[in-house]
């Protein structure tokens, strides 16, 4: 996938390598787990449609952006960062002309701050990533726990109501697994062999493809399925809620890795004459498909099970553990198909495991020079500290409320709903005003024709930056208290 080239920068070996890459840190625990409860919660077909819309609007413009940047740099996040906005800054003072607009780049470039102020911008991108891999682990963790649980035949125990949150709730039982599935993601980084986990799971991604495709065929002919798939497809204005969109736009970025810097890294190994794009255009589609597959497993099971409810809808985390095991009791060889269904989560699972602790540990090694030892360390103690408080909030720290919600939840919300925001505004206001919206074009156009560069440029300038920040204003307001959403 990745050939070393006679620079030391590896690149990817063309467009099917890039999409293979992009799609493998894309599809993970945010299109099965994530997407479906969110899906469920905030109003099944309304939640899907705003998804799609933000999806090809705000997450095809934010992901030409980073790729671009990160092509043209050739730099990770903080680098990438770095290097244009010193380029901006030079290209400023040696601007010709008098001593007057001299003076005034030279204001400019003081009033925007040294190069930290932009490199700040590179920050919280890699930053975020550090604050997803603990709890993403926790739910890897989850994962573990019930392909253990099916290997050893549970099957009705499983599906025993109660099941998930006596599991949950167990302060060892939970905060095992999740050391457990951390251990896995940190040993194959330290060992060096991430690459031939990617190659395992290029053969698993089909395989999850194929069986989730039949457990939405089983899920959606069970009688009383079919209210579940209205809910999931059909949208109902009646169930709109502004929520619809926060939870949207977070799920958004979650899903596509967008605002945490793996796009622009992602983009720096991408050749000069790949179609930026139609490979943006395919990730989407791919990990839509993936994410509507895994709503369509999981919605219309929770109405054929649990008559679609609304507090059995909006259960949050829980969803796909609660749900997928009352499937597998009810169908026959349903041992078997559990198993081979946690497996092939589980690995989804540790290949963007693997990918987040990548970038958290390249950023360390780059900007702070740290050696692989050191950084893949940080990353372990980091992953530990965080996760375990994440695990362990639904046990002995069941009081610790953070903004009223659960540990794990406390984390997710603070990256996906406030910080990718931020982020995703910083990458807007940088590649318009600091590297231009020309120069994108430019290296769009460097391998291919630009087909929606006008929406691009309007989405970029104006829609995507204004919308970003009413939703992260609203979303903190909400949490405040101020409003209510
Ligand atoms: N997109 C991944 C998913 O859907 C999760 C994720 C977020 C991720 N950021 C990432 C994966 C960075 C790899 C790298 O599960």
């Amino acid at each position: 996938m990745m050939e070393k080239t006679g620079s030391k920068r590896g690149v990817f070996s063309g467009h099917l390598g890039y999409i293979l890459a992009t799609a493998g840190s894309a599809v993970g625990l945010g299109n099965i787990w994530r997407f479906p409860y969110l899906a469920a919660k905030y109003g099944g077909g309304i939640f899907l449609l705003t998804y799609l819309v933000l999806a090809l609007f705000f997450g095809y413009t934010l992901m030409v952006s980073e790729t671009a940047i990160g092509r043209m740099t050739g730099k990770s996040p903080v680098g990438a960062f770095r290097a244009l906005s010193m380029a901006r800054r030079t290209a400023d003072l040696t601007a010709k002309g008098s001593a007057k607009a001299t003076a005034k780049a030279t204001a400019k470039a003081t009033a925007k701050g040294s190069k930290n102020g932009w490199q700040a911008g590179g920050w919280i991108n890699a930053i975020i990533p550090m604050l997803i891999l603990p709890y993403y682990s926790v739910i890897g963790g989850w994962v573990a726990k019930y392909l253990f649980e099916y290997i050893l035949g549970h099957v009705s125990e499983a599906a025993e109501d109660g099941y998930f949150t006596s599991f949950i709730s167990s302060p060892l039982g939970a905060w095992g697994w999740f050391m457990i599935f951390a251990l896995m993601t940190v040993l194959v980084i330290a060992l060096g062999v991430e690459n031939g986990v990617e190659r395992v799971s290029r053969i698993m991604m089909p395989g999850l493809v194929v069986l989730a495709v039949v457990m939405a065929v089983y899920s959606m002919t069970r009688p009383g399925a079919a209210a579940g798939i209205r809910y999931f497809l059909v949208p109902d204005l009646s169930h709109f809620s502004w929520m619809t969109v926060v939870a949207a736009l977070g799920q958004m970025f979650y899903s596509l890795s967008i605002a945490m810097g793996i796009l622009i890294t992602y983009g720096s190994y991408m050749k000069k004459d790949v179609n930026i794009e139609n490979s943006v255009h395919h990730v989407i589609f791919f990990d839509s498909g993936i994410a509507i597959l895994s709503g369509l497993m999981i919605i219309p099971a929770v109405f054929a099970f649990s008559g679609g409810k609304p507090d059995a809808l909006a259960q949050g985390p829980s969803l796909m553990f609660v749900t997928m095991p009352k499937i597998f009791e009810s169908m026959s060889g349903g041992r078997f198909v559990g198993i081979l269904f946690f497996v092939l989560v589980l690995f989804a699972a540790l290949t963007s495991a693997i990918s987040l602790a990548e970038t958290c540990a390249s950023t360390f090694e780059d900007e702070l020079k740290w050696s692989r030892k050191k950084a893949t360390t940080v990353v372990a103690l980091i992953v530990a500290v965080l996760g375990s408080l994440s695990s362990l909030g639904f046990g002995p720290l069941f009081g610790v409320t953070p903004l009223g919600m659960s540990i794990l939840d406390f984390f997710d919300f603070l990256t996906n709903s406030l910080m990718m925001p931020v982020a995703a505004f910083v990458i807007c206001i940088f590649a318009v005003y600091v590297v231009g919206v020309r120069k994108i074009s430019e290296e769009v156009h460097l391998s291919s024709r630009f087909r929606f560069e006008g929406m691009y440029r309007i989405c970029l300038k104006y829609i995507a930056p204004f919308f970003v920040m009413v939703i992260l204003l609203s979303s903190i307001a909400n949490v405040l208290g101020i409003i209510t959403i």
